[in-house]
């Protein structure tokens, strides 16, 4: 049996969870699994090879409706194959059909080189943007999301063909704003900027995977190709980044999904929770078919 390929971006943790999760289902069904960052395969340090391959996963965050701009990329680089099997998964803030044409860029692009895409699925376990849902809520979509994964693993071994589908309103909506939000994303990163709290530690240089900031005269400084993931904001170990104008766009308090995991386990035994329920919440955590 061929190992399957797991190859993902995250930007906060999210995603990187559930490819963890993804990982752990397929050892269970008895595969060996390469658990990949896309950031890695961009900087050379890892390979893709498509004929390696029995399964290939391919996963990173909703952003704007679309995918992050490093997907872009990686598709870029991606080589042609002969019908090689590709599931999608994504991560969003909210799983509806709002989002459901999210993938169509990865799969179009994937179909083109001669992969064969035959199952997505959407997960989510919390949003790292404008609104932090309460912890307690957090921990019941990852239980949630556990469940979904060990049910997507299952299918993709089967062979189960699934396409996240809207109607042609929302489709052709979504595909005229999303590649609007893709540009301006990019230049997202410029409207950054950092405190005299800074202590030039490299930290934000180091781990942005677009490799868009840099120091220059002791200044830290942002080029034009953000993927707006927000790792830099939330990782800054000084709180030192923020944003001038898209002020609405960070959690009040920062995102650190492991951190919100382990502080659940306390809300539930006890401690209070207020009312950030999202919508999606309930569809999500009793309808195992979303
Ligand atoms: C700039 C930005 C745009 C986002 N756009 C969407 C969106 O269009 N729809 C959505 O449901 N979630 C959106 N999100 C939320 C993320 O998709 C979600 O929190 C995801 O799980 C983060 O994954 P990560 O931790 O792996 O980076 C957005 C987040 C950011 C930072
Ligand atoms: S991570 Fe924060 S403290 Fe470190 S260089 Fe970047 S902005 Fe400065
Ligand atoms: S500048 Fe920050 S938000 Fe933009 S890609 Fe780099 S780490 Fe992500």
């Amino acid at each position: 049996m061929k190992p399957v390929g797991i190859f993902y971006f995250s930007g906060t943790g999210n995603t990187k969870l559930v490819a963890e999760m993804i990982r752990e289902e397929f050892i269970k069904n008895g595969y060996e699994v390469d658990l990949i960052r896309i950031e890695d395969v961009l900087k050379g340090s890892c390979k893709f090879d498509p004929g390696r391959y029995g399964l290939i996963g391919i996963g990173c965050q909703v952003i704007g409706y679309s995918v992050p701009n490093i997907m872009y990329k990686f598709l870029r680089k991606v080589p042609e194959a002969e019908n090689s099997r590709v599931f999608i998964f994504r991560t969003a803030g909210g799983v509806g059909p709002v989002n459901y044409n999210a993938s169509n860029p990865v799969r179009r692009k994937l179909t083109r080189k001669g992969y064969e895409v035959f199952h997505e699925r959407m997960f989510s376990i919390g949003s790292n943007w404008i609104n932090k849902f309460d912890t307690s809520v957090v921990r019941q979509l990852y239980l949630a999301t556990q469940k979904k994964v060990a049910a997507m693993c299952g299918e993709v071994i089967n062979g189960q063909k699934r396409v996240l589908k809207t109607g042609l309103g929302l489709k052709l909506g979504i595909g005229l704003a999303a590649p609007v939000f893709s540009v301006l994303f990019r230049f997202m990163g410029k409207d950054l900027k950092v405190s005299e709290a800074c202590t030039h530690c490299g930290l934000c240089v180091d781990n942005c995977p677009a490799g868009n900031i840099y120091e220059k005269n002791h200044d830290i400084r942002f080029k034009l190709s953000c993927n707006c993931c927000l790792r830099c904001v939330y990782s800054c170990p000084q709180k030192a980044l923020s944003f001038k104008r898209l002020t609405f766009i960070p959690v009040t308090g920062g995102y650190d999904i492991n951190k919100i995991l382990n502080q659940a386990c306390e809300e539930i035994s006890g401690e209070s929770a207020t009312n950030r329920v999202p919508l999606f919440f309930n569809e999500y955590v009793s309808n195992g078919k979303m």
